[in-house]
């Protein structure tokens, strides 16, 4: 089997963390078990470009478990997790083309390896295996049945391929379900941005001015994290709604350039390019921390941030860049403006990627079932399938919930009741 991981000798430990989240994916597990029996993948071939954690080798078993022959690439330079990377090559038989830290040739090296398998079936985070295949690999174009797409700016640059008519073959935006990005960009966003930019620097957010870029579900999130442990949250949009809504919730919301030299830490969460650039570097006050948790390093002008240092002081601790102005002021930037969440800590944890993998696999069953019938546009989720994974969500959590009476369905779809 063909595979490049850091070291094959870390699936020990790997496995075990495999197994811990495991735990915590109730709704996947039962999807696995489903797969197992009635292998509704079989033979199909799959090639899929995600972050290499604990939680995506589970979904990768499920997917196995359904019968479809999976490889696997990083979708991120630093989000690999080495040990997990290294089981599923050994203990699975999965084969697995991600190091943690590669540079941006074996990125692109690793993403041509999992296209090579000549995928039918492809899932990405970000885009950039389903880019590759219509940029690079024409041939493929007519046998890829369907592509999962997991994030917002994935679906984002899918939708401008749709309109530009560039999309050769279907896609699922399984980032837009509500099973998703309702609770894995807000919860899991919120709650492991805080955990990695706590392991960045292991500062108290008690009291500190925390500036939040962007009010969408991760901003929402991770806003909502960072008021609960006592900050005192900024937040920074272009959208007067989601503006309107950030002054509504409680936030003090002001322009970038306003919040610039308040901040003590800015997160930067908005799929847009250049939000924190030299204007705002250079009125920033000494020790403050620039962190990012949208998807792609560009969030954060960082060529622009090296032009107007007079030193850039490498790792003065792990996951931290001290850039020093030429006053002396110093800016922090955390993991070269990747990803935090899953740089510096381990994304988003288990309970919340359930719903969403658990998403993922279905939509990739429902993609096989409807193979020939799809055309090259971006499909939303079919709704079964949003209900049927936050039912069993529920139920795994214990929780109940009340079902309409005949008399409400009644009600509910008639327009001749009234008071
Ligand atoms: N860290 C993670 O694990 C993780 C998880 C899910 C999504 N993401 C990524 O996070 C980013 C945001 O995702 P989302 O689901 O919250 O998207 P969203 O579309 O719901 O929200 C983005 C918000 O940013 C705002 N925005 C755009 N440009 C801005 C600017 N210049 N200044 C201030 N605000 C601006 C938009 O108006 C919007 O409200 C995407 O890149 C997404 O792929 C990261």
């Amino acid at each position: 089997m063909n595979y490049d991981v850091k070291n094959i000798d870390l699936a020990q430990e790997g496995k075990r963390r495999i197994e811990w989240a495991d735990n915590d994916m109730p709704v996947l597990r039962l999807v696995r078990k489903r797969f197992e029996k009635e292998k509704p993948l079989k033979g199909k071939r799959m090639s899929a470009c995600l972050h290499i954690t604990a939680e995506t080798a589970n979904l990768a078993r499920t997917l196995q478990a359904g019968g479809a022959d999976t490889v696997l690439c990083a979708s991120n330079p630093l989000s690999t997790q080495d040990d997990v990377a290294a089981s599923l090559v050994k203990d699975f038989g999965i084969p697995v083309y991600a190091i943690k830290g590669e540079d941006t040739e074996t990125y692109y090296k690793h993403i041509k390896a999992a296209i090579e398998h000549a995928p039918q079936v492809t899932m990405d985070d970000g885009a950039d295996l389903v880019s590759s295949i219509h940029s690079d690999y024409p041939d493929l174009w007519s046998s890829v049945l369907g592509s999962m797409e997991e994030t917002t700016t994935g679906v984002i640059r899918l939708r401008a391929m749709e309109r530009d008519q560039a999309l050769k073959f279907p896609v699922i935006a399984v980032n837009d379900a509500m099973t998703k990005n309702l609770f894995d960009n807000r919860y899991g966003t919120g709650q492991s941005t805080v955990d990695g930019i706590i392991r960045a620097t292991d500062i108290l957010l008690a009291g500190k001015n925390v500036v939040v870029a962007g009010y969408g579900w991760c901003g929402r999130g991770f806003a909502m994290r960072c008021k609960g442990m006592g900050a005192n949250v900024i937040i920074t949009e272009v959208n007067p709604i989601r503006a309107l809504e950030a002054a509504m919730d409680g936030y003090r919301v002001m322009k970038m350039e306003e919040a610039a030299p308040i901040g003590d830490l800015f997160c930067t969460l908005t799929g847009d390019i250049h939000v924190l650039r030299a204007e705002h570097f250079k009125l920033m006050k000494d020790g403050a921390i620039v962190a990012n948790s949208g998807h792609f390093n560009v969030e954060i002008d960082i060529p622009a941030l090296k032009e107007i240092a007079a030193e850039c002081r490498d790792r003065v601790r792990n996951f931290v860049d001290q850039y020093v102005l030429k006053d002396g002021r110093r800016i922090n930037l955390l993991a070269d403006g990747r990803l935090i969440n899953l740089a510096a800590a381990e994304g988003h944890p288990a309970s919340v990627m359930d719903m969403s993998f658990a998403t993922q696999a279905l939509a990739t069953e429902w993609v096989v079932k409807n193979a020939g019938k799809l055309t090259a546009k971006v499909y939303n989720v079919p709704f079964e399938i949003e209900d049927w994974v936050s039912r069993l969500k529920l139920q795994s959590m214990n929780i109940q919930i009340d079902e309409l009476t005949e008399e409400q369905k009644e009600y509910l779809s008639s327009w001749e009741m009234g008071t």
